[in-house]
């Protein structure tokens, strides 16, 4: 299937695995890289810039195919040397950076520089024409359903998507509730140029994370998330366990009053234990709606393959019956 998106980025099919902390190691980027599309790298995963440049290498000896490398750039306790991570990146030799957060206007000279293509995710149309102005060369449209940060305006992507097609001019990919063909068919008939998924991707065999976290992505349907951290305008999406619980409790005792002090043991740091320990109730994890929808851990081969076969078996049997 080519698409805008594939031509871009050089990959087989129009699937993106989006940056996920504590999760996009070299093993998972590799894997979905292999299987055709286009696996991602999390920059701040890596503790400095000569350990990116570490996994660059390390992911580069498991594959041949193009990856990428996400750069989030959300307020942090201490700011991580960008400039540093950026260099590691056009080093490696890396061709595509998915930003995501604050504007990223201020690294794309040095990115474009050495032409990489970036791609920045955004929750809203004014956000993804803002990554357009900039010179972003695509967006990654993420929907209230996804798993993470999903914004503050709470629009789905039955109608964001639409919106943003009718608006931008670079082509987007469909993030947040992908799971298998149908939602990569429905993401094309609403104007995206394929897909980017995050929860979907954990629950694989090659996730390099805690067969706990997997466990609970199966047994969870889409009842079980929660948003956090609204009343900070840091909304985050999350599956529930006792520490987010304790999250929502303080919630609602302080209202407006509320800090990030009053939460950051629940919030902060909490990643290695759960994905990498499988302490399931160690904090609050970004988890989205389309846990709902997965019930298998397939290989990423698999799982590409089986999103590839269905797609084409939806656009050539049911919905060309339905065309006049
Ligand atoms: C465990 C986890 C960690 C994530 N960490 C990041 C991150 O560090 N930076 C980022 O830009 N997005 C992050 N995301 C968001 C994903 O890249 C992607 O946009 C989102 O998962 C899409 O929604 P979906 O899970 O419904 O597919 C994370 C998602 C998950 C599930």
């Amino acid at each position: 299937m080519k698409t805008k998106i594939t031509e871009m980025f050089g990959i087989e099919h129009p699937i993106i695995q989006g940056g996920m902390h504590f999760v996009g190691y070299a093993e998972m980027a590799a894997a979905v890289s292999n299987a055709g599309g286009l696996g991602i790298i999390t920059g701040l995963t890596q503790r400095s810039p000569a350990d990116l440049a570490n996994e660059i290498s390390r992911c580069k000896k498991m594959t041949s195919k193009p990856i990428g490398v996400n750069l989030t750039f959300l307020p942090t306790v201490t700011t991580p040397d960008y400039p540093g991570y950026i260099q590691a990146i056009i080093d490696g030799g890396v061709k595509v950076v998915e930003t995501a957060g604050n504007n990223p206007a201020q690294w794309l000279p040095m990115l474009h520089d050495a032409g990489i293509k970036v791609i920045h995710k955004c929750t809203s149309v004014r956000h993804s024409l803002k990554a357009q102005s900039i010179g972003c060369d695509a967006v990654s449209v993420d929907g209230f359903e996804c798993a993470g940060h999903p914004g503050e305006d709470d629009i789905p992507n039955f109608i964001l998507l639409p919106r943003a097609a009718d608006e931008l001019k670079i082509p987007f990919v469909a993030s947040g509730g992908m799971a298998d063909g149908r939602s990569l068919v429905a993401a094309l008939a609403l104007g995206a140029d394929g897909v980017n998924m995050g929860t979907r991707f954990m629950a694989t065999k090659e996730a390099p994370i805690h067969e706990n976290v997997k466990q609970a992505i199966l047994k969870a349907t889409e009842l079980d998330m929660t948003l956090v951290m609204r009343p900070l305008r840091n909304t985050e999406r999350v599956l529930k366990n006792a520490a987010v619980e304790r999250v929502m409790a303080k919630e609602k005792e302080l209202g407006s009053k509320i800090t990030f002090a009053d939460i950051a043991e629940d919030v902060v740091g909490v990643y290695p234990k759960i994905m990498l320990e499988g302490q399931m109730d160690a904090g609050a994890w970004s988890c989205g709606l389309v846990a709902g929808l997965i019930h298998d851990i397939p290989t990423c081969q698999e799982l590409v393959d089986r999103i590839m076969n269905e797609a084409n078996g939806i656009i050539r049997e049911r919905l060309a019956r339905f065309a006049g």
